[in-house]
């Protein structure tokens, strides 16, 4: 049978850092450097300027992936684009990056489908297991995933929000998948969800059992209160739950594939705060050294975070061919996944 492999990795931030001192002195938020830094581990995050959304950062992310694998966006059989933070409610970002892509005009066209996954933190692993499916099938030889997110747009950004708001940070990654009869590539794509749990990390907006779904003033136009607005979490909920599935997860990635963890030569985690990973690492007895992390400098970038690290440790030439890794997320949903791949 057709092996599925990532043939390519790219990653993109965009070029604004913003510190934890400078969500104190831009947006005047009451928190500190040491408070962030001792809870999660974020030193500093990447912001979008206006005017730019997740499919423009995909896209940089996306080039650089099918350069890597020797590719043009019109070898692509499919798109797969995870994001929590798509430019509308309707269409997703997925058909924006493929016409940024240059997918329906001139001697290239060629209406490459995309489809949008909805996932939030584990958006990635749930992309991958899609495109795993699809080349594994047969139904197409080269998909490209791509976890993006613009969350700068919708954070809070006032004392009030300061919980949700220093976790955040924009970016994008992306891989190729790719058809290939070598022994090696993705071994199984592991996942699960709770959905009794959807309200325990969720960004609302609107409801659309409510008539009309958003209130509206008087003269028609809604209005959007701040906890619909914005992102609410029970954060110490959400720290539990993602130190027991994600421990769970990895070990059932090994177990399937008849791997041990000292198998592995590299650990992947979702990086949406350095203590969840470094207690999963401690009860999974993994050695420190065995687990990059990236989070200090671009916070959580949800469904980019495990591309963007991917692309980062290929780039450092620390993930080698021959390396067998797992990969593990968990976030709204409750959703989770794990991966274990032959790189
Ligand atoms: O991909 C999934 C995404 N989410 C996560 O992974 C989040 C998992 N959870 C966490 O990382 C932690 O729960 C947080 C870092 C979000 C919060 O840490 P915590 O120790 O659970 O704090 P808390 O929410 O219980 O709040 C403790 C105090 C509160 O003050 P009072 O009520 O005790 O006076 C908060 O108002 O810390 C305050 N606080 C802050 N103070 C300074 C909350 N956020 C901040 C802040 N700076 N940024």
């Amino acid at each position: 049978m057709t092996n599925a492999c990532i043939s390519g990795t790219g990653f993109y931030v965009p070029p604004r850092v913003v510190t934890n001192d400078d969500l104190i002195k831009t947006y005047g938020i009451e928190t500190s450097d040491a408070w962030i830094q001792q809870r999660t581990g974020i030193e500093a995050r990447r912001y979008a300027e206006a005017g730019i959304g997740s499919a423009e950062l995909g896209e940089h992310a996306a080039r650089a992936a099918l350069a890597q694998a020797g590719l043009e966006p019109v070898d692509l059989d499919l798109i797969v684009f995870a994001t929590l933070s798509p430019e509308f409610a309707f269409p997703g970002s997925g058909v924006i990056l493929q016409d940024r892509l240059g997918l329906n005009s001139g001697a290239n066209a060629k209406h490459v489908p995309a489809l949008d996954v909805r996932n939030q933190c584990s958006g990635f692993l749930y992309s991958l297991a899609t495109a795993n499916a699809m080349v594994r099938s047969g139904a197409c030889k080269h998909v490209l995933v791509v976890g993006a997110e613009t969350h700068s747009a919708a954070l809070d950004l006032s004392t009030r929000g300061r919980t949700v708001s220093s976790l955040f940070g924009d970016g994008a990654g992306a891989v190729i998948v790719s058809a290939t009869d070598d022994d090696k590539g993705i071994r199984g794509v592991h996942l699960g969800a709770d959905g009794s749990q959807a309200e325990t990390l969720c960004q609302r907006v609107w409801d659309i059992r409510e008539r009309p779904f958003i209130p509206l003033d008087d003269e028609g136009y809604g209005r959007v209160s701040p906890e619909f607005m914005y992102a609410h979490m029970d954060g110490r909920m959400v720290f539990k739950h993602a130190v027991a599935k994600m421990s769970g997860a990895l070990k059932t990635a090994c177990e399937a594939a008849d791997a041990t963890l000292d198998d592995v030569d590299l650990f992947f985690f979702h990086q949406a705060n350095l203590r969840i990973n470094q207690y999963v690492a401690e009860l999974l007895k993994l050695p420190a050294d065995k687990v990059p992390h990236n989070i200090e400098r671009y916070g959580n970038t949800t469904a980019a975070t495990l591309p963007i690290l991917l692309a980062e440790t290929v780039a450092e030439g620390r993930l080698k061919p021959g390396m067998k890794i797992a990969m593990v997320a968990f976030g709204s949903g409750f959703t989770w996944g794990s991966a274990l791949i032959d790189w």
